[in-house]
Parts: C-alpha cells; structure tokens; sequence
C-alpha cells in the first residue's frame, strides 16, 4: 500500500483535482502539503459539481480522512465557509484533520498581497490576492501564527502585535488601512472552539497510518512551473508545489514516496503573470479557452492558452522524480485538423532542448513545433485506448515518448468516469 504524490506538472489548473478525487476514493488519507485557498479543484461526482479552494479532495470520499498539512497557509473564515456550503449539500467533513504546525492567514497579510501587487504596478505577479505570498513570507521572517497559537490566547496576541509592528508602517506607506491588533486577535480567537476537534499532530499520524499499510496521497497545490524554487521566478506562487514539498509539508520522509504522479493537460494554460513559451494570442488560443473552459474556479479569471510544451514536460519529470503522467482533457483537442506540439524551443537564435535555467533566457524562448494529425471524432465516451481514434492514440503515444515518462490514465471529459486507466496508480 503506497505513498502517492500528485501534483500539478505545467502551471496549474491541469485537473488535479479530479485525479485525486480517483485515488481518495481508494485512499485512507489524502493530504494538502501546500499553497492555500490560491487553488481552485473542480470536482463532478454524478451530477454534482465542487469546487474547492482551500479543502483537499479526499473530503469528497467518506472513507478517506482529508488532511491539510503544515505547509499549507490556512485562512480561517475560508475553511469554514467551505466546510458549511459542503455540510449543507450533505458532505461529512467531520474527518477533516490540521496540522498544528500550519500557517495562518491573517487581515494583514490579505490585506499586504493587494498592496504589494499595486505597488509593483506593471511588474505584478498576478496573484491570486489571497494573502498567500505575504503569509509565506512571515513563515520565513518567523512572524507568522500558526494553528496552535490559537490555544495560547497571550502568546497569539505577543505575536499579531510583533508581525503588525513591522507592517504598520509599510500598509501606512502604501495607503492601506491600519488594523488593530486587538480586532485581529478576537476574529482570530473566534474560530478556536471549531477548529480545536481538527487539530493533531500531521507527521505523527501520517507515519502511523503508513506503518499500518495504509495509502496515502499527498496533493500538490499550483504546480511546478508555479514551485517558488523550480518555477518562473518571480512569477511563482510561494511554495513548494514539487514533490519535495509533500515531505516538507507534512512531516513524511522522502524514502517514504512509492509514486509520483504528474498531472498534465494535453495543451498548457497559466493565470496570473510570467513567460509561458506557447501561448496562443489570436483565435486558435480564443478556440482552446472555449472548449477547455479555460477560467478559472478561484478568480474567474481567463487562462492564458497554448500548446503542449515537451521541454516544460521533462522539466518537469526531472525535478519531480516522476513515476507516471496523468494526461488530461485530450477530449478538448478534437476537431483539429493538425497540433502542433513543441519540442524545443529557438533562443537567441539556437535551438535549445531543454527549459534553460536563466528566467531570462526562458522569457526569450520561442516554441520549435512538430505538427501531429488530429482527428474529428467526439472521444468523451472512449473507455479504453483502443476506443480513441487512430490519430488521437499516436498524438498520445507521440506526447509519451517526447516527455519522457509514461502515460498511466487519459482524461476524455469532466465526470470521475470519463478516464481512460493505461495503469493502476496505486498498486
Ligand atoms: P499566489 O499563489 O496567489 O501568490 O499567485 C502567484 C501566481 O500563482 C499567480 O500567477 C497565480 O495566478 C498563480 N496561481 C496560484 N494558485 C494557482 C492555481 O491554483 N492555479 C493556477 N495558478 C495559480
Ligand atoms: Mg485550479
């Protein structure tokens, strides 16, 4: 029974969520080790659609326990307003289990993420004005609140008032409304009755629960080209969305990991800010963002759209150690008459494989494309391989060999049940 890390391999909004929505039903816990409600998951069970921001997938699979980890930003007023909508549509969220290690987003650091984005003007990241960036950014300073400093009401005061002291004069500076520490503290202290059930000791229980041969499934938040450390940086999110963050984030040990699983459109999308080699700006990028539904569940905001990128692929693969793709949406890509598919890209003037580590040189990278057939045939009620028309399996099979890891499950429309399975992912 295994340790299964999925996550985002492009820049987000891959359908990670209903790729873990299949492994919780068959998992015991499914863990979020990073990010916060920045994410939106949409789930569809029957006829029913989710969207989840801030609650890991697993919460949607009565048998699995949903965890949400110590590297995850937690804002209080979101959880709960998640965890009301889902008790009123007659989910039992009774399972759900904090780390006491997680960070807290507060009034202030919500309120830092808009003031530092206007102030940066034409160079904003593009955020998802969550607070995320500036909750992380305590974590590091050592100023942040965690979940257990709800329970020590005088030490969480110590601490708002430390955090405020150096962030009064920046929020007067940038025009922002100055907040008390006392109004931070008493909302703060008003979530305590209802979270005090939810808390425990993630690493403890984890570790236990692998002893026992229990599966586990770590889901990443954003995506590897969003890592603060391997993405696009500055246009990143500030966390560690690639598998070394599902140790990070939860207190399990790398030697721990059985698989990781990378999820993959079969095109790219990004929000916010940042190089993106493939996009498409004109009609044929109009045409993918229809078709895919491409904006997104948390902003509302249009994706940016473009062809399947190969070097970001193994890029990826590479710094996730990854075991298997799951590729998905390829339904979106039929009715094409060819695809273009990018294979390496032209910089300066040189061809060049692989993604460059210079944001520089990333941001000057033109895409080299190789053009594959496409097919016309609608492919959403296809439920194996053979089912997919001929042009459809090599675009598959082309995708694979070029990414250099193999292809375990292909996603043909939104419902849990429209998934072609090459490979069982936990086994
Ligand atoms: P932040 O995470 O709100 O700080 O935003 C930083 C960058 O990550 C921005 O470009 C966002 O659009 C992007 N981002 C954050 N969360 C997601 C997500 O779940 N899907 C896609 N993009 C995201
Ligand atoms: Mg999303």
């Amino acid at each position: 029974m295994p340790a299964v890390i999925i996550l985002g391999a492009q820049w987000g909004d891959e359908g990670k969520g209903k790729a873990t929505d299949q492994l919780g039903v068959r998992a015991e816990y499914v863990v979020k080790y990073n990010g916060g409600n920045n994410a939106g998951h949409t789930v569809v069970v029957g006829e029913e659609k989710f969207a989840l921001h801030l609650l890991p997938s697993g919460i949607l699979s009565p048998a699995c326990t949903p965890v949400i980890g110590n590297g995850v930003v937690v804002d209080l007023d979101v959880l709960f307003g998640e965890l009301a909508e889902l008790d009123s549509r007659g989910v039992d969220t009774s399972r759900l289990r904090i780390s006491s290690k997680a960070h807290i987003i507060t009034p202030y650091t919500k309120m830092m993420d808009a003031l530092s984005e206007n102030a940066l003007g034409s160079a904003k990241i593009g955020t998802t004005g969550r607070g995320i960036g500036p909750t992380y950014a305590d974590k590091a300073s050592r100023l942040g609140l965690r979940i257990q400093d709800l329970f020590e009401p005088a030490e969480l005061r110590r601490k708002v008032e430390a955090s405020l002291a150096h962030k009064t004069p920046l929020i007067r500076a940038l025009g922002g409304q100055e907040l008390s520490a006392s109004e931070v503290v008493d909302q703060l202290l008003s979530y305590v009755d209802r979270v005090a059930p939810m808390v425990c000791d993630v690493a403890h229980e984890l570790n236990e629960a692998l002893d026992a041969g229990k599966t586990v499934v770590f889901e990443g938040g954003q995506s590897t080209m969003l890592d603060l450390d391997h993405g696009t940086y500055p246009y990143v999110t500030s966390s560690n969305a690639t598998a070394g963050g599902a140790c990070t984030g939860s207190g399990v040990g790398p030697t721990r990991i059985n698989r990781v699983v990378g999820v993959m459109k079969a095109y790219v999308t990004r929000v916010g800010e940042g190089p993106f080699p493939t996009e498409l700006l004109g009609t044929e990028g109009e045409w993918l963002r229809e078709r895919g539904g491409e904006f997104g569940v948390t902003t509302g905001r249009a994706r940016r759209c473009g062809w399947y990128d190969a070097p970001v692929a193994r890029y990826s693969s590479r710094v996730n150690g990854m075991t298997d793709i799951v590729l998905t949406k390829l339904d979106v890509l039929s009715g094409l008459e060819q695809i273009p598919v990018c294979v390496a890209y032209e910089i300066d003037g040189k061809r060049v494989e692989e993604v460059p580590s210079s944001e520089a040189e990333f941001a000057r990278a033109k895409p080299i494309y190789e053009y594959l057939p496409g097919w016309s045939e609608d492919i959403s009620q296809c439920v194996c391989f053979e089912d997919l028309p001929q042009h459809a399996q090599e675009y598959v099979r082309y995708v694979e060999k070029i990414s250099m890891c193999r292809i375990s499950s292909i996603g043909v429309g939104a419902d849990r049940t429209q998934t072609i399975i090459l490979r069982d992912l936990i086994d």
